[in-house]
């Protein structure tokens, strides 16, 4: 049984980045899921966001002469703008500098200090700026060698001899009084809880990961920064003089956006939709997620999310994207050049959700061409001008005694074992949600295309264009456009998550409004399609010529 209610989130994402190909791929990721589960019939909470606080957003705007509010502002419109070109259907958008989430983060501190979960203790650690965190002395890499520097005398010594793991910048050695969180003392439970739960990290090697880390003592969790060394971040309620670490603090936005504070209000967004049913994220922010997040909410006595999705990297042409290398991919130009929904469908069906991939114009471009102009494009305008033509522009009856029978026109199908007329019909309505909940994005997307080669293949091999010469045979040219057009309409329905406005315009096209269930496209065959009026229009998906591509 399902349950009612959708809640899928993504992280929040550091409003001083540009956004880039990473961000629109968790954050599509997340939008089909939503919409998937709407045309489930469930009630859907999708949440993304951005994380504003913390050293870097300092550092920026000191550097730009404006106060760190006036820089998030400014900057978190191209996030929101982004996601409005890429048609994210996000039901709100949590800012982590704002009144709701900053009380939800006090709250939370204020009932752990209560509960004696948070203590106060010195700490002596490597610190890395740029990353806001401190590592332990295994966890750190030895830098290369030095470049020779002339020595000056009484020259400072190299201000470190350890380099940061994850930014390969060197950590400064710090000393402070700070408060912690008791997060070791979940180690077990959390164990327990994973052990017990396999679909809680996917996919399954993340989840081998975590209790691998697990098998290692768990500490605490430093979670405050001292103001005279970081004032831009949530203060602690009980102690002014220091503010929240950034990541304790962001991981709050998952129930902040809730309304937290309500929680005990009868139907409130918070009895409604926690526990979240997906966390999506990237492989990157896993241990934050699986552990932090996990044992903040044990400690909090409120039910885990049912699962982390940790999904996994782009690359860019065969490179990591990097601010120093200048290929951070911008999805703006890409969407800009060719629509949001080529882009979306190249995204999920390129890489096998969980797996790393690469991301080239090239490789877009074939499948563009190949998937989308060829494939669904050309079937949808060569099926309305052969309407046009042979019934003017009215979507005929079918007599699918034509064929003999309803059995016959099914058995004519020649992809009947892989993407049939009857497996459009009467398995993929359970199959396709089933994958979509399954986060199974390539494979439902292969099994879709399937059924769409299926179709034309269908239209050749019936050539209604010879039918059309006989008038004898107007029966069955009827029924052979009328399964065609009725078959292209269930499988706008099941892509509908993956390319909305495409698949709002092939229904469009076909004379029907756009989907909002899933159920519309299964079922018996049933005439309700004919009558309805086919609109001619501009090409779905334009041929790209690669000269083009290569202007992009
Ligand atoms: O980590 N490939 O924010 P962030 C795939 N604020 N996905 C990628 C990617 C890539 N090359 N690069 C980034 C933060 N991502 C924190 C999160 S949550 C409480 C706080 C995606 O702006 C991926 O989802 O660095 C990754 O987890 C996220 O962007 C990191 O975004």
């Amino acid at each position: 049984m399902h349950r009612q209610t959708f809640y899928v989130t993504t992280p929040i994402y550091y409003v001083n980045d540009v956004p880039h190909i990473g961000h629109a791929y968790t954050t599509v990721a997340a939008d089909v899921l939503a919409r998937a589960h709407g045309m489930m019939g469930r009630d859907v909470f999708f949440l993304t966001g951005t994380d504003e606080h913390g050293q870097k957003v300092q550092q920026a705007a000191a550097r730009r002469g404006v106060t760190p509010q006036a820089h998030c502002d400014e900057l978190v419109v191209r996030f929101q703008s982004l996601w409005r070109r890429m048609n994210i259907s996000n039901n709100d958008f949590v800012r982590t500098t704002e009144p709701r989430h900053k009380a939800a983060v006090q709250n939370v501190l204020q009932l752990l200090h209560d509960k004696g979960e948070i203590y106060r203790d010195t700490y002596e650690g490597w610190y890395c700026v740029p990353c806001e965190r401190f590592w332990t002395e295994k966890e750190l890499v030895v830098p290369g060698p030095y470049e020779p520097i002339p020595l000056e005398p009484h020259a400072a010594p190299p201000p470190s001899i350890f380099d940061c793991p994850d930014c390969g910048r060197p950590v400064e050695r710090v000393t402070e009084s700070n408060y912690f969180f008791r997060m070791g003392k979940y180690r077990d439970r959390l164990i327990a809880h994973i052990r017990a739960n396999p679909g809680f990290i996917r996919p399954e090697p993340r989840r081998n990961e975590i209790l691998g880390f697990l098998e290692r003592d768990l500490g605490d969790l430093c979670i405050s920064r001292p103001k005279s060394r970081l004032a831009w971040g949530i203060e602690l309620p009980f102690d002014p003089s220091f503010v929240t670490y950034v990541w304790f603090d962001a991981l709050v936005n998952y129930i902040s956006a809730l309304r937290y504070l309500d929680r005990s209000t009868p139907g409130s967004l918070f009895e409604r939709f926690w526990p979240a049913d997906v966390h999506l994220i990237g492989k990157d922010i896993l241990t934050t997620h699986a552990v932090y997040w996990s044992t903040m909410l044990m400690a909090l006595d409120l039910p885990l999310p049912r699962t982390i999705f940790a999904h996994g990297w782009w690359t860019v042409e065969g490179e990591k994207m990097s601010k120093s290398r200048g290929n951070v991919f911008d999805p703006n130009s890409f969407v800009e050049a060719y629509g949001a929904d080529p882009f979306r469908y190249y995204l999920l069906s390129q890489m096998t959700f969980g797996a790393d991939g690469d991301f080239s114009s090239d490789r877009f471009v074939g499948r563009y061409n190949s998937d989308l102009a060829n494939a669904l494009g050309n079937l949808l305008s060569r099926l309305v001008s052969m309407i046009e033509k042979y019934f003017g522009g009215t979507i005929p009856a079918p007599s699918p005694d034509s064929f003999g029978d309803w059995a016959r026109v099914e058995s004519a199908f020649p992809r009947s074992d892989a993407g049939g007329l009857r497996i459009v019909r009467e398995a993929f309505p359970d199959e396709i949600p089933a994958r979509y909940a399954d986060l199974d994005f390539k494979e439902l997307l292969e099994r879709i295309w399937t059924a769409v080669y299926g179709i034309n293949e269908f239209i050749d091999k019936s050539a209604p264009w010879s039918l059309a010469k006989d008038e004898e045979k107007r029966p069955l040219l009827s029924t052979v456009m009328f399964v065609a057009a009725d078959q292209l309409r269930r499988i706008a329905v099941f892509l509908t998550p993956v390319m909305p406005a495409a698949c709002g315009e092939i229904l469009a096209r076909l004379g029907v409004s756009a989907a909002s269930r899933f159920e519309e496209a299964g079922g018996a065959w049933d005439t309700a399609l004919a009558g309805k009026r086919v609109v001619k229009g501009v090409s779905l998906f334009p041929r790209i010529e690669v000269a083009k591509a290569g202007a992009a």
